[in-house]
């Protein structure tokens, strides 16, 4: 639900799940990758597929005229690693829309796979695509579920040993430093700047806020990007570095919530940074690399309740976060500016051709949907969005609506928008 601010295009609202007073609320931390730094997800998917593809190449796969595909996969879909297919499900984990390979499966075989199966994300079967990072993976996937049918591929190998080759080499990308090196040689190509984010967080910290930089990026790729997406759009002689309470990189989210692991300070000697463990209070002019989220809250004396966690991976940022510490929780969903736009103009089939929004499955939820429901207290398009709200907001959640309600005709599924008013059309 949108609160009583002033203004805000509908589809950059703050959205809100379950109430949240912002009043209450004593640190805000914040992902950096797809949160605090939105990449062109075309230039940046791109370039991590044709990474992973030359890896392939390297291993004697006949792959090197495969090219990314923007269009085949979006966020919330979900790997049958089992199966090779990529699916749409609704709320309860029904598939809605299938995929084998890149191409669209009939009715019928559609029906015989799935009829009896209710998708169970615990199991390690189905991979939820969390984050826009993980549309290369799908896309390259897909491509060679196609590759393995023609019997192209080098074998024997089954669609869950070709995911597990695929996983291994899109970390490997991710990890070895060239295609970071990259993305910091040319930062423009594959950042929208976002004068507003900085200014957002400003906002914050002078309604006495502590901020947290909590990401999985290490310090050689965090401070390059932090300085380039931040620092021209602060007050004079100011650096990312001073909006920051603390500054926490390789953290290893999830485990970074869940577990306790060694909190090292990163020294910086002659351009390299080396690590050293740290034991004691945090330092704030510092960056620390590891270390967990309980230790964390001792050091700021503040519970779960009192900590918003601001980020835009379904499972490592929000699920975990409020599953385990009860952290109040933010998703940072850039599609909803098209899909709000979308469904405020009845096109919800011109968006994303095949897939539809992403937030519907049918006439029905989707899964996607369903778990920004439970994880996240909040929602919305972008970091900077909290500027058209005050850093005090009371963020009140819509009564929840049941079938049987009144306000609703009989028998006619109806879905409410944020703010209770008016029905959107289905896929
Ligand atoms: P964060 O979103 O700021 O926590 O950082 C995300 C970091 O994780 C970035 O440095 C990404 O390069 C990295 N990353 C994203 N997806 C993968 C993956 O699938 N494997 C390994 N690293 C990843
Ligand atoms: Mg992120």
């Amino acid at each position: 639900m949108r609160s009583q601010y002033s203004g805000p295009p509908p589809e950059r609202g703050l959205f809100c799940n379950r109430t949240l007073n912002m009043r209450a609320i004593k640190a805000v931390g914040y992902d950096m990758d797809y949160t605090l730094i939105h990449y062109r997800v075309e230039a940046w998917e791109r370039r991590a597929y044709e990474y992973i593809r030359d890896r392939l190449v390297e291993q004697g796969w006949p792959v090197a005229d495969l090219t990314f595909d923007p269009m085949l996969a979006i966020r919330g879909l979900i790997i049958d690693t089992a199966k090779g297919n990529l699916l749409k499900a609704n709320r309860f984990g029904f598939v809605k829309k299938a995929l084998h390979g890149s191409k669209p499966m009939d009715f019928d075989a559609q029906r015989e796979a799935y009829n009896r199966t209710i998708i169970d994300l615990a199991d390690r079967r189905w991979v939820f695509l969390n984050t826009l990072f993980s549309l290369s993976e799908a896309c390259i996937y897909a491509q060679l579920v196609d590759r393995l049918d023609a019997g192209q591929l080098p074998g024997p190998m089954g669609y869950v040993d070709l995911y597990e080759h695929v996983r291994k080499n899109l970390d490997a990308t991710h990890m070895q430093g060239r295609l970071k090196a990259e993305i910091i040689a040319d930062p423009e190509r594959y950042v929208i700047d976002d004068p507003e984010t900085p200014l957002a967080l400003l906002d914050q910290k002078s309604a006495g806020k502590k901020l947290l930089l909590i990401t999985n990026s290490e310090w050689a790729y965090t401070e390059p990007m932090m300085h380039f997406a931040f620092d021209k759009h602060l007050p004079d002689g100011m650096t990312w570095r001073q909006l920051f309470d603390v500054v926490i990189v390789s953290a290893r989210k999830p485990e970074f919530f869940t577990t306790r692991s060694t909190l090292f300070e990163v020294v910086e000697a002659n351009g390299e940074a080396l690590l050293r463990p740290h034991s004691g209070p945090l330092n704030r002019s510092k960056p620390y690399f590891g270390g967990s989220a309980l230790e964390l809250e001792r050091h700021l004396g503040l519970s779960g309740d009192e900590i918003l966690y601001v980020g835009d991976h379904m499972f490592g940022d929000v699920h975990v976060t409020k599953n385990v510490l009860r952290w109040r929780t933010a998703l940072i969903l850039r599609e909803l500016e098209d899909e709000v736009r979308a469904i405020a103009a009845f096109r919800a089939t011109e968006i994303r051709i095949h897939w539809g929004l992403l937030t519907r499955a049918g006439n029905d939820k989707s899964h996607l949907a369903r778990q920004v429901e439970r994880y996240a207290d909040i929602y919305t398009s972008r970091v900077s969005n909290f500027l058209f709200a005050t850093p005090f907001v009371y963020l009140r959640s819509p009564r929840g609506s049941l079938p049987h309600d009144p306000s609703l005709p009989g028998g006619t599924p109806v879905f409410t928008t944020g703010d209770g008013a008016g029905s959107v059309p289905t896929e």
